[in-house]
């Protein structure tokens, strides 16, 4: 399963990205709304970060106008995917787009069927949200596998992006399900690379090399 940040904060990005286990990002909306500056530009900075598919929505309602963005959106970097809302529109547009060879990504997936309609479509990527499905008390895992099995019955090309990710478990889920990727928030991958074991690992493999360097450096000064 590929790694995606789920995130429009460029110091996250570079901090994460650094780590060398990201191959993409995704952005909304709301992300954008927290962070200052150009946005046109901190999509740009992001596909220069992450060298991979970086999702970038449009807000337009209808197909018409959903398209005309995209075109605006997808000039800005190769790597950007026009990231659509599920409804008519945006299949619309994401058909529309597929005919042009842009790449897109249905997203506020919550079903299996929305699923099948964007793959139908010639969504490049959807993405089921996991987070707000567990949050009205939805069996998100069920969702995801649901989805991963209609599109493999099918012989579907369109990835499956587990989005809406809260916690590592979520991460785990994703990746046992067969998703084709996760979209990971910046605070979930800090969860992720930390273990209580690890950490306490390090601190004693640390103290019993210390501790063997000060007996050679006094058996040294004896001798010597
Ligand atoms: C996915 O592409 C979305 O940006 C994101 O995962 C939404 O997650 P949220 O439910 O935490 O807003």
């Amino acid at each position: 399963m590929e790694l995606y940040i789920d995130t429009a904060n460029i110091e996250d990005i570079r901090e994460i990205a650094a780590w060398g286990v990201l191959s993409g990002a995704t952005t909304n909306p709301t992300l954008l709304s927290r962070e200052s500056g150009d946005y046109d530009e901190i999509i740009r900075e992001i596909c220069d970060l992450v060298g991979g598919p970086v999702s970038a929505e449009v807000m337009s309602e209808d197909a018409e106008g959903m398209v005309m963005e995209a075109e605006r959106l997808a000039g800005l970097d190769e790597n950007v995917v026009i990231k659509l809302p599920m409804s008519p529109e945006g299949l619309s547009g994401a058909r529309e787009l597929n005919g042009q060879g842009v790449k897109t990504n249905v997203t506020l997936v919550f079903s299996a069927n929305q699923a099948l309609l964007a793959a139908r479509a010639g969504a490049t990527f959807v993405s089921p949200f996991v987070g707000r499905l567990d949050d009205i008390g939805h069996d998100s895992s069920q969702v995801l596998s649901d989805i991963v099995e209609v599109f493999a019955v099918n012989e579907f090309s369109t990835k499956v992006i587990a989005a809406s990710i809260r916690h590592p478990l979520h991460v785990t889920e994703a990746a046992l399900l067969g998703c084709d990727i996760a979209t990971i928030p910046p605070d979930v991958y800090r969860k992720m690379v930390k273990h209580p074991l690890t950490d306490r690992g390090i601190a004693s493999f640390k103290n019993d090399w210390e501790k063997a360097q000060a007996r050679n450096r006094e058996a040294a000064e004896r001798l010597g």
